[in-house]
């Protein structure tokens, strides 16, 4: 793994540049704007946006503005928690690929499994038409890859039932102190790609006095060992910011290797940003 537009094969066989731009809180307009073209200036190009973040339009037309040839980019939005059923999840890919002036989209996800309004109104009947709408899409070419987001085991299993085609990708928070190391097994063993939200802990990782350490001794910053022990796991990180000099310090990421004892060190700091929400009692 050499660059940000080094690629892992997912399992439909398209491929997706190792390290995506985060855009969670980015607000929509001027900020959005500039710090995607930042992000595309710096050599990213994979950008993560939801509908739910409401900055789509803002992403996209970055993207446009940009001038970068649209083959060259990996887009990904997802689905909103108040459209789970076969219509609504049709009308809002409809809706993003406007908002992001796109006519396909390179990944669309499952935002969260079961929404709170539906976790007493048969959600998994309602995830299940939801995955069917992704799956018409996917063959209607109007996505390249289709998976979910905030997926365990066990809401794989209620796909499993009536699903055709298997999810390319789970994107669950993965940082330092929070490995859902059942999840993650989960999905290597059944060849869904993990990309790894808040890798930097949305910003709180960086007082951590042993990431401090390491930092020191491989002479790099705490972003970018989080980074590179994100990689070096085989994660595909998603890290955002709105300040050029941290875009660009969070491409640097290839020109070091984290030693096996470093990577084990990393391993064992449990929970010192917390854990990722149970999607099945957070409220929302
Ligand atoms: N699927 C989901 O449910 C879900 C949930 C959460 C996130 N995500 C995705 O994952 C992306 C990343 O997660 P996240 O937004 O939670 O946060 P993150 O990438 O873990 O951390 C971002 C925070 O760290 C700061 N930061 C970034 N680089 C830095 C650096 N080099 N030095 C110091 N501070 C730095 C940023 O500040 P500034 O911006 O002020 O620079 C921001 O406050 C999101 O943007 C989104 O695309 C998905």
């Amino acid at each position: 793994m050499n660059s940000l537009i080094d690629t892992y094969t997912l399992n439909n066989g398209v491929k997706i540049p190792v390290v995506g731009f985060g855009t969670w809180q980015t607000p929509a307009g001027a900020v959005a704007k500039v710090a995607v073209k930042s992000a595309l200036s710096s050599g990213y190009r994979h950008i993560d946006t939801a509908e739910m973040y409401g900055n789509e339009q803002s992403v996209g037309a970055a993207v446009k503005e940009s001038g970068i040839s649209r083959h060259s980019l990996f887009i990904t939005s997802k689905l909103n928690n108040g459209a789970h059923d076969y219509q609504a999840a049709t009308a809002a890919i409809e809706q993003s690929l406007k908002d992001l002036q796109l006519s396909t989209l390179d990944l669309f996800l499952i935002h969260w499994p079961n929404p709170k309004p539906f976790r007493t109104d048969n959600w998994e009947k309602r995830l299940q038409e939801t995955w069917r709408a992704l799956e018409d899409a996917y063959r209607a070419g109007k996505i390249r890859a289709i998976g979910v987001s905030n997926f365990r085991k066990r809401h794989f299993e209620i796909l499993k039932e009536t699903q055709t085609i298997v999810p390319m990708v789970n994107q669950i928070r993965i940082c330092p102190g929070d490995l859902d190391t059942e999840t993650i097994s989960y999905c290597q063993q059944n060849q869904i790609l993990l990309e790894a939200y808040s890798p930097l802990g949305t910003g709180e990782i960086f007082s951590d006095k042993t990431l401090q350490a390491l930092a020191k001794k491989n002479k790099r910053t705490v972003a970018q060992i989080c980074l590179r022990w994100s990689l070096q796991h085989h994660f595909l990180p998603l890290p955002k910011s709105i300040h050029e000099e941290r875009i660009e310090e969070n491409t640097k990421l290839f020109d070091f290797t984290l030693s096996e004892q470093d990577m084990t060190t990393i391993d064992q700091l449990d929970g010192i940003v917390g854990y990722a929400a149970d999607p099945d009692t957070v409220n929302f």
